[in-house]
């Protein structure tokens, strides 16, 4: 047994990492999170005073009377921009803040100056062309190009409150968000380059937008040049009215708890949630996990390989990096293009010191390419972190030895779009780590996992991992729902007869009380590092008429971690006349609704579906089926028992 598959084994930091780090040992470690348990508001408070610049400083540091609506650094004002920007232009204005990579290999390197530019001229034009204002929606539909960075903090800057929609989201599903945010303008691009061929994202906007919409104006970035339709006194060319902008809007004054923006991410209905993270509590916590967890120094260069429309993309690409004035590499291609060795290619070409990424594409990368990275000088890497689903011990082995060269931590960081930054993490220089763990709380944040009586687990046994004190970057709310926000985050487990957050995750504790993340408790699942509804993909494949029943459960998958498993039941006179065609015209509906993100690795037509005698369908059971597991639990309450040894026996075929 190698030593990484043995899951005693301990890696201890890099000595010569360890001296200048930030964190340097368990005992530094220790002393901060005693700290903050001694003095909460105390530890936070001087944190929030050192970290951030204040255009009016804050009086109350935390206001918990409303529990679970919690506001930090009450009464204190700043703008995020000025965070992300105007306060590094005496010391770095000639720095590069973002490195641009396209898929085609074009090169662009902006410095914090240009960045101050741009993003200036952009909050002008959203003020002065669109008329945004502090409070409007605008919703941020785009590829990975800098402009979708300079439109989120024009956004900042102006105090709007941006909702970016990841590229790969549908019509449909760009149209939900747009209502449910009750947006007023969108940013997008004609499209961009993937694999060296242009796709169009301008179309999917016009399609979102046809019928009753609340939009006004559409801001259009040109990227790849192809033809679009434009709509009069709709949409309006980026390139033309940049061009006429002053280069300097005042940043707006924003209260600590003013809104900063809004992420939809699946729940366990049908509707995503807006997510809503405020000003200042976010952004003091993207700097702290920024400097802790990827200790990330002045002359380095940082590489998130993200999406800007998920939360890694907002924290750990845009505001996390420029918030401690770091150079943060955005790349607009895929991993695998031209080949497997891209990403290594480019850790040699812009000596990338912190490299992240998601498992899903680390998997990849061994697959196609396991000897890739011994052709390219990795010499520069320090710090290899990882996020959104457990790593597997074979992928995390190849990333340690053959991309880390057996002396680079790794952090594996734990979070989720509610918690804005990391909450359970390595620290490169101080947490000796143990493969596909999670380790340890960071410091200020009180995880603890928690048996269903709200005591804390025991060592292996699994609980819920909850966070027991409300934190500066937590979640603010449901956009539009109050309700959702505190059913979601605060109705299942309670510590000493008080809700605590809970993510919604699995964990265990070892013996040396390192946390390990195993997995979603509900019926979310976790595709390619990507939250996925089973509701939202049921109720997409609903849509189609032939269908009566459908149910949609997590499978474990080689590459994408979990895949999408439905079980469909059509409708009776109708019945699966051509199985292939059937698959397809599900396919097409998945695509309109959601997104090619949504698709199905398996569809399984069944003639019913294992059902209480309430009518809930059995989902667990179905999961078992489509592990191959023999069924061990008791079926005997099922409306209709025989039913799961039919679809077995389908799925044995
Ligand atoms: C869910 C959050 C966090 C940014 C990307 C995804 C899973 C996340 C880990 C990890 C095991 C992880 C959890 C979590 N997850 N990081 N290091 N180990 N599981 O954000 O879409 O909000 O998904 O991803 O299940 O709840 P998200």
């Amino acid at each position: 047994m190698s030593q990484i598959e043995n899951k005693k084994q301990v890696f201890k930091p890099n000595r010569e990492f360890a001296k200048d780090a930030r964190i340097k040992n368990m005992c530094e470690y220790q002393a901060l999170q005693d700290a903050a348990n001694e003095d909460y508001e105390g530890f936070w408070g001087g944190y929030a005073k050192e970290k951030l610049e204040w255009m009016e400083p804050f009086t109350d540091v935390m206001d918990n009377k409303n529990f679970p609506f919690v506001n930090w650094f009450v009464g204190g004002k700043l703008n995020v921009s000025v965070q992300c920007i105007d306060r590094h232009l005496s010391s770095r204005k000639n720095k590069a803040a973002i490195i641009f990579e396209g898929d085609r290999g074009d090169k662009k390197i902006i410095t914090y100056l240009e960045l101050y530019y741009n993003v200036n001229q952009f909050a002008n034009l959203l003020k002065n062309e669109f008329g945004v204002k502090k409070g409007d929606r605008v919703i941020i539909y785009m590829p990975m190009i800098p402009e979708a960075a300079y439109a989120m903090l024009a956004c900042a800057r102006i105090g709007a409150i941006h909702s970016i929609v990841f590229g790969g989201f549908s019509a449909e599903a760009l149209k939900d968000r747009i209502e449910d945010a009750d947006a007023k303008v969108v940013i997008t691009a004609d499209g961009a380059f993937r694999k060296d061929k242009p796709y169009m994202l301008k179309p999917v906007v016009d399609e979102a937008l046809s019928g009753n919409t609340p939009v006004e104006k559409v801001l259009v970035v040109e990227r790849n040049g192809e033809d679009i339709t434009w709509v009069a006194g709709r949409d309006y060319s980026y390139n033309e009215l940049i061009k006429h902008q002053n280069t300097k809007c005042e940043p707006e004054v924003m209260e600590s708890e003013d809104p900063l923006f809004l992420l939809y991410t699946s729940g366990s209905t049908g509707k995503p949630k807006g997510v809503q993270h405020n000003s200042a509590g976010y952004i003091l916590w993207a700097q702290m996990t920024m400097e802790w967890v990827f200790d990330v120094k002045e002359n380095d260069t940082y590489w998130c390989t993200a999406d800007v429309g998920w939360i890694t993309g907002h924290t750990y690409i845009v505001y996390g990096p420029l918030a401690m004035g770091a150079t943060t590499v955005m790349f607009e291609g895929v991993p695998t293009y031209p080949d497997a060795g891209r990403p290594w290619k480019m850790v040699e070409e812009y000596k990338i010191n912190q490299f992240y990424t998601a498992p899903t594409a680390i998997r990849v990368l061994h697959k196609m390419g396991e000897n890739e990275p011994a052709k390219y000088d990795l010499s520069s890497l320090k710090v290899l972190g990882t996020v959104g689903e457990p790593i597997d011990p074979p992928a995390w082995k190849w990333y340690y030895e053959a991309v880390g060269s057996s002396k680079c931590a790794i952090v594996d960081t734990y979070w989720q779009t509610e918690t804005g930054g990391h909450i359970v993490s390595p620290l490169p220089g101080a947490t000796p780590i143990k493969p596909a763990c999670a380790t340890f709380p960071l410091p200020g944040i009180m995880a603890e996992i928690l048996d269903e009586h709200g005591n804390r687990a025991e060592v292996g046994e699994k609980g819920f991992m909850c966070v027991t004190r409300p934190w500066p970057s937590m979640i603010r709310g449901v956009w539009g729902d109050k309700d959702r926000f505190v059913k979601s985050y605060f109705g299942d487990v309670k510590k000493d007869g008080l809700p605590v957050y809970f993510t919604g995750d699995g964990a265990m504790y070892d013996e040396d009380g390192y946390i390990t993340i195993t997995g979603r408790t509900d019926d979310v699942i976790n595709v390619s590092g990507h939250r996925m509804g089973t509701a939202e993909v049921e109720a997409a494949i609903k849509k189609h008429p032939n269908v009566a029943e459908v149910a949609v459960v997590g499978k474990p998958h080689e590459i994408k971690g979990e895949g999408i498993f439905a079980y469909i039941v059509l409708k009776s006179d109708k019945g699966v006349a051509d199985e292939v065609e059937e698959v397809k015209a599900i396919n097409k509906v998945i695509l309109k609704e959601i997104g090619a993100i949504a698709l199905c690795d398996d569809m399984l037509f069944t003639p019913g579906l294992p059902k209480t005698r309430s009518g809930k369908i059995m989902r667990r059971i179905l999961r078992s089926i489509a592990k191959g597991e023999e069924i061990t639990q008791d079926i005997s309450t099922l409306e209709d028992p025989s039913i799961v040894q039919i679809i077995a026996n389908m799925l044995k075929k």
